[in-house]
């Protein structure tokens, strides 16, 4: 099953370019991470007379505002000014996709820690104590706390969505088994390390400068603009670093850039916003939970015929992302398993959850746990493991998936049997029957969870990015992008493919801050994306930038250009060392004013997509693998450790393996805390319960699994990665999901009648009621 082992001379020569890249490249961030000098929003150099924010938001989940008495607040010592909607010179709106999102509330209140004025201080302190003496009185309405409850009453945040492949009404009468059920799975919060942040400050002639701890730099400057009633060309924003985003500042890291603008534009005077953990956590939306209901038909040798099924996609308040996820949730509905009949409808339900938002997977985790789900189901009933039907019915080259797109270079069977092969499974499953065998009180389980996401944003219009790159006269190089970094390590990947190119030691190259003045229009680092486009576009530069040098060399030393390459800081002209070294070649190409500065534009090719039809090509590639899970539950206590995740994950042709490797690792283990201990609660009023890290937790050293190995599949890798190096930001994450079915299959060795369920996370408490139940 291994393919591909056969390189022509050509390849040979191609991946000795690429072996040359993989040199262990060591994170450029590492350093100043480890020492705590990396800076961060609130690391900034604040001016003299900086004023702090607190955001006022409400305390109820849904009701009309009858008053609010600000007076108190207003007479505190320090406090300079309190601003509402009413001070808005622009748009009270700040809905991305539905302009459904007002930045303050106005009349009404649609989740409890909705923003609804900002008190701006001489001290963080000061904005607290002023924050307490506002006085509201809410006349409050019913409130919907889950999906299936909006659906009923008809709240939905805009019309529902289906995809269909052939015709599942016919084929279920055609099925030897058919089954049906429910799932749910909760949300899930981000819980980056550095909590929501901005710092507003003014400049000449009524311009702004933020700086934001956001995936969106754009996003920010392009609502602040339509907030403040300013041209987009007013404001200027500025992103260092983030610590942490997992889709939880793609959108919401605006609003407190926006207002902390507003605070700015008012008082002529710089003012800083950062959230505390308690806001954070009640003011901002998380993962969507989903409440699904599939039917799934299979034929007598148990390939899966047909698979229908129903998302009902918990959104919160107000649009923000949701319809973007609740598409990608249909865009991974079968997984990494072909189905001939397919049909598959999300609906976006509106309640009165802050408005959920991205979370790495962006919906497709939500989707895929459902078919797990099915099954898992169906292999409990007709009596066989779940490993056999998922075997059965995985991907192959050429298969369609239900929104049209081919599925090329498949990669599901080789990283199955990979991983099968590679960690010897029939021994494993051995040793788990034996345990369970010679074991009451403990019993283990063990499943694997393959994976196919896709990479590229679904909306089409948004896979594009462009690079801005100095070559400075002493030979120095200094990039833009994009490109945010927020932990991913994609500054480093940016700066060794200008290290690549120019073929110039790493120290030459700086990546510069994110910033809409340098790059602008751009779309958020999201979607596993963001090597790929802001790398294409550095690559593409770079390479502009060779050719340029390349002719200056052959003018100099009367040789052909196609005779140059550049090797370690020198020329060499037919394959021989030339004295012409690359800080004297830079000095020559500026002497003869020729530009050294290069701005390239990537736009992904290929891709398409019809949403009148729901048929297209919206992915690049596909990222495949396969990992096997190991769970032992103490069935006394209903706890459970993790022995062991192996996998076989496929990232292409790794550039950076030790920074893919540590986005593996940890996108894994944080699906193993959806899935198993992170547990968002919120009361039916509507009230955050989880509002705490006592409250909340994720999984730390200890609930990680005892043992992780994650190899590399062998492919070729794909051209529509960035030098063949597949993204790695998302994918693993939903290897995590095979942790539930892990404990589950633990509960059914202990535990004969027990009756399977779906309901995510896989608490302690749950899995105890399990043991016990009939
Ligand atoms: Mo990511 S969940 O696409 O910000």
């Amino acid at each position: 099953m291994h393919k591909n082992k056969s390189h022509s001379a050509l390849d040979l020569k191609k991946s000795q370019v690429e072996v040359s890249l993989k040199q262990s490249v060591k994170n450029i961030d590492s350093y100043t991470h480890v020492r705590g000098e990396s800076l961060y929003v609130d690391d900034v150099n604040v001016r003299q007379g900086t004023f702090h924010a607190v955001v006022f938001d409400s305390p109820k989940a849904h009701g009309k505002i009858k008053s609010i008495d600000y007076s108190k607040a207003e007479a505190l010592d320090g406090v300079e000014r309190i601003f509402t909607y009413k001070d808005i010179p622009g748009d009270n709106q700040i809905g991305g996709i539905i302009p459904d999102e007002p930045l303050f509330a106005e009349e009404e209140v649609h989740f409890w820690g909705m923003p609804i004025a900002l008190i701006v201080a001489k001290t963080e302190l000061i904005a607290r104590q002023a924050r307490r003496l506002v006085k509201i009185d809410i006349e409050e309405l019913p409130v919907i706390t889950t999906a299936k409850e909006a659906k009923e009453k008809g709240s939905f945040i805009n019309a529902p969505r289906s995809f269909k492949l052939g015709n599942t009404d016919k084929e279920f009468k055609d099925c030897e088994y058919v089954f049906e059920g429910e799932t749910f799975s909760n949300g899930q919060e981000q819980l980056y390390i550095e909590a929501q942040g901005s710092y507003a400050e003014p400049l000449e002639n009524g311009n702004i400068k933020i700086t934001s701890s956001t995936q969106g730099p754009t996003a920010v400057q392009k609502t602040a603009a339509r907030v403040l009633g300013l041209s987009m060309h007013k404001i200027e924003v500025d992103v260092t670093r983030l610590g942490g985003g997992f889709g939880g500042k793609e959108d919401q890291a605006t609003p407190w850039a926006v207002m902390a603008a507003l605070a700015t534009y008012h008082l002529n005077q710089s003012v800083k916003l950062i959230l505390n953990r308690h806001d954070d956590l009640r003011m901002t939306g998380k993962r969507h939970p989903y409440e699904s209901t599939y039917k799934i038909g299979f034929s007598k040798d148990l390939k899966i015929l047909a698979y229908e099924v129903e998302f009902l996609q918990n959104s919160g308040a107000a649009a923000d992302l949701s319809p973007a996820i609740a598409e990608r949730t249909l865009f991974h509905s079968t997984n990494s398993y072909f189905v001939p009949h397919v049909k598959s409808t999300v609906y976006s339900c509106k309640t009165n959850l802050p408005p959920n938002t991205a979370f790495r997977g962006f919906g497709g985790p939500q989707g895929m746990f459902v078919i797990e789900s099915a099954i898992a189901k169906a292999a409990h009933e007709i009596g066989v493991s779940a490993r056999e039907i998922q075997e059965i019915n995985l991907l192959q080259e050429n298969d369609e998936f239900s929104y049209g797109q081919i599925a090329k270079q498949v990669e599901a069977q080789n990283s199955w049997h990979s991983a099968k092969d590679t960690f010897n499974l029939k021994e494993l499953e051995k040793e788990v029957e034996e345990f369970n065998k010679s074991n009451k009180s403990l019993k283990k389980g063990l499943a694997l969870m393959p994976i196919t996401f896709g990479i590229s944003f679904t909306n089409t219009q948004m896979n594009h990015a462009r690079a801005l790159v100095h070559i400075y006269q002493d030979g120095s190089v200094g990039i833009s992008t994009a490109a945010v970094e927020m932990g991913q390590g994609v500054n480093t990947k940016i700066l060794q493919i200008a290290a690549q190119v120019f073929s110039i030691d790493k120290s030459k190259v700086k990546i510069e801050t994110t910033n809409t003045t340098r790059v602008a229009n751009t779309s958020p680092s999201a979607a596993s994306s963001t090597a790929d486009l802001n790398g294409k576009a550095t690559l593409k530069a770079c390479e502009i930038l060779l050719d340029r040098l390349k002719d200056v060399a052959s003018e100099d030393l009367k040789v052909s250009k196609e005779t140059i390459i550049l090797k370690d800081e020198f020329v060499y002209v037919n394959a021989k060392k030339t004295d012409l070294n690359w800080e004297a070649l830079i000095f020559k190409t500026m002497a003869k004013r020729v530009a050294l500065t290069e701005n390239a534009h990537y736009a992904t090719p290929k891709i398409h997509f019809d949403k009148t039809k729901e048929k297209g090509h919206p992915f690049a590639y596909h990222v495949y693998g396969t990992a096997i899970v190991i769970a032992t539950v103490d069935c006394l206590r209903g706890t459970y450790t993790f022995d062991t995740v192996k996998a076989i994950h496929d990232y292409g042709k790794s550039m950076s393996e030790g920074i893919d490797l540590g986005q593996a690792e940890g996108g894994l283990v944080q699906g193993m805390g959806w899935m198993t201990m992170e547990e968002i609660a919120y009361d039916i009023n509507g009230r955050l319960l989880s509002n705490a890290l006592s409250t909340y937790k994720v999984p730390d050293v200890f609930s990680a699994p005892k043992n992780i190995e994650i190899l590399p599949l062998e492919t070729q890798g794909n051209e529509m990665a960035i030098l063949k190096s597949k993204a790695v930001g998302e994918p693993p994450l939903m290897y995590g999901i095979g942790a539930y079915f892990a404990i589950q299959n633990a509960i059914k060795a202990f535990n004969p009648n027990y009756k399977l369920k779906f309901h995510a996370p896989m608490t302690p408490e749950k899995v105890l009621m399990s043991l016990y139940s009939n």
